[in-house]
């Protein structure tokens, strides 16, 4: 049996038929039902523009699923179940007149979870609308990134929502947020006394954040080439990531006390000058390589590119946060498409012993490193220095792991896609696997005086073959510092 208090609601996604909605949304629905996290009494209500002509949209719904479920999950009873909860209304989002059926279907006195699974520019339409029929009052929205494409946009976005629902009832998805092990960061910072004591400029030398990925763009060239993967990863998932590390402890786990932690990192986080654009930052994009043995197209060649597109598709860089706790601690941040494999890794680098006692030629050896790994195998490992073991050995040193690896640990069949944990929190009221409105505004203030920067020096992508771990150059930043990436070969 959960141990989580299940509670009824409505929830209505707005954008049902969409590739979030059918890839992810539904799909980690159905798993909640399966495992006995929805209500009897949740109803789902999938809304998107549809005509007659087209089809079914639950026969469109289920063929997906069915797809993203595998074979090993699917079950009849629960897909029944879940099918009597499902109802589809076609709507246009932006037209008051669609908003008759939806009020007529959100029936009792449950509240309404409205997820808008749509681009930013329809969100405070939606939001007019619920309004006009009487819906705002009982409803909570979640919102999916990209909230906006820069501090102005990300604002009007942000009033429009505000001018009918309170901050208290906005959710604001980062999807890295609800990863099992990103949550585990919490639990290990503030469940464990022995890291928290070493967690600051005495004890440690530098940071890294990486979010390999080795998909390429294929069909979302035209959101991608608008933004970017500064604005694409770096604006949400890799500064959230860096908050969590860098993040003070929190007095309490609520919503507020976590974000306003957050929010202060942010602020800390120090403007990266013009000047020094070409030292700490590299840009890069990708070029015809290799992705899984197979050759495969650079971004330019990617169906319907512009072929003068200066969009990066990888981006490093080294971050500093001007705070007592981390002043003269580098984060070297890096995230790409077509990496040579999908990697979300974060390793805390200690410091040296103040005082040397072993052989001079081992000291080179000298490392702990504390590696979190996000995705793939998701586990804490932390790198120790251990006498080799035998007689003839003397005080030779090794570096060997502690490990935690999370299945195995664990014995959990399946590691909970985001998206289940994301939802289920906000069916329950919780919002502190969210993005307040403050957060998403300082995050987006820092990227848009890097990117006017770029802008005002003509900075353009290094290129880099697909399957490689991105330009030179990105070697060259942390190479700077005497430092290379954790694990690259
Ligand atoms: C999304 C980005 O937010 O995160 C995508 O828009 C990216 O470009 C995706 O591919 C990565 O998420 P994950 O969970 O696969 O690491």
């Amino acid at each position: 049996m959960p141990d989580v208090r299940v509670l009824p609601c409505i929830l209505a996604l707005f954008g049902a038929l969409g590739d979030l909605a059918l890839r992810k949304l539904v799909p980690a629905l159905y798993q909640l039902d399966r495992e006995g996290l929805l209500h009897p009494d949740t109803r789902i209500l999938a809304l998107a523009r549809h005509s007659d002509g087209e089809g079914d949209p639950l026969a469109v719904i289920e063929k997906r699923l069915r797809h993203a479920v595998p074979a090993n999950e699917w079950n009849d009873a629960v897909w029944n179940r879940f099918h009597a909860r499902l109802g589809f209304i076609a709507m246009d989002f932006l037209d008051a007149r669609s908003y008759a059926d939806l009020r007529d279907a959100v029936t009792g006195d449950l509240p309404l979870v409205a997820y808008f699974a749509t681009p930013a520019s329809v969100f405070g339409g939606i939001c007019e609308n619920l309004a006009a029929v009487g819906l705002a009052e009982r409803t909570r929205v979640v919102l999916e990134k990209p909230i906006g494409h820069d501090l102005e946009s990300s604002r009007a976005v942000n009033e429009a929502v505000a001018c009918v629902f309170p901050e208290n009832r906005i959710y604001r998805i980062d999807h890295y947020l609800g990863k099992e092990t990103v949550q585990n960061l919490i639990a290990l910072r503030f469940a464990n006394s022995l890291f928290e004591t070493q967690w600051n400029q005495n004890h440690i030398s530098h940071v890294e954040i990486t979010v390999a990925e080795k998909v390429g763009i294929e069909g979302r060239w035209g959101y991608f080439d608008q933004a970017g993967q500064l604005r694409d990863m770096v604006q949400n998932h890799l500064l959230q990531l860096l908050c969590l590390i860098a993040m003070d402890p929190p007095s309490d786990l609520s919503a507020d006390s976590i974000r306003d932690e957050k929010v202060k990192v942010l602020r800390a986080l120090e403007p990266i000058p013009p000047e020094q654009l070409a030292t700490r930052v590299v840009r890069g994009q990708y070029t015809a390589g290799f992705s899984k043995g197979k050759p495969v197209p650079g971004y330019l060649e990617e169906e319907h590119a512009n072929r003068d597109s200066d969009a990066e598709t990888f981006v490093a860089l080294r971050v500093d946060i001007r705070n007592w706790r981390w002043s003269g601690v580098p984060f070297y941040l890096r995230t790409g498409k077509r990496m040579p494999q999908k990697l979300s890794q974060i390793v805390i680098h200690f410091k040296e012993p103040p005082h040397y006692i072993f052989a001079p030629e081992q000291r080179a050896l000298i490392s702990n490193r504390l590696i979190i790994r996000l995705q793939p195998d998701e586990g804490i490992s932390l790198q120790v220095m251990t006498k080799d073991q035998g007689l003839g050995k003397g005080m030779q040193l090794r570096t060997g792991p502690l490990q935690l690896n999370f299945s195995e640990t664990f014995q959990t069949a399946r590691v909970p896609d985001a998206y289940e944990r994301l939802l289920l929190e906000v069916m329950q009221g919780n919002q502190y696997l969210f993005v307040r409105k403050d957060e998403v505004e300082f995050a987006w203030k820092w990227c848009d005086h890097l990117i006017a920067g770029w802008q005002r020096l003509g900075d353009s992508p290094k290129p880099y073959p697909a399957g490689s771990w991105g330009p030179q150059a990105a070697v060259a930043l942390i190479a700077r510092d005497g430092r290379d990436w954790y694990g690259d070969h």
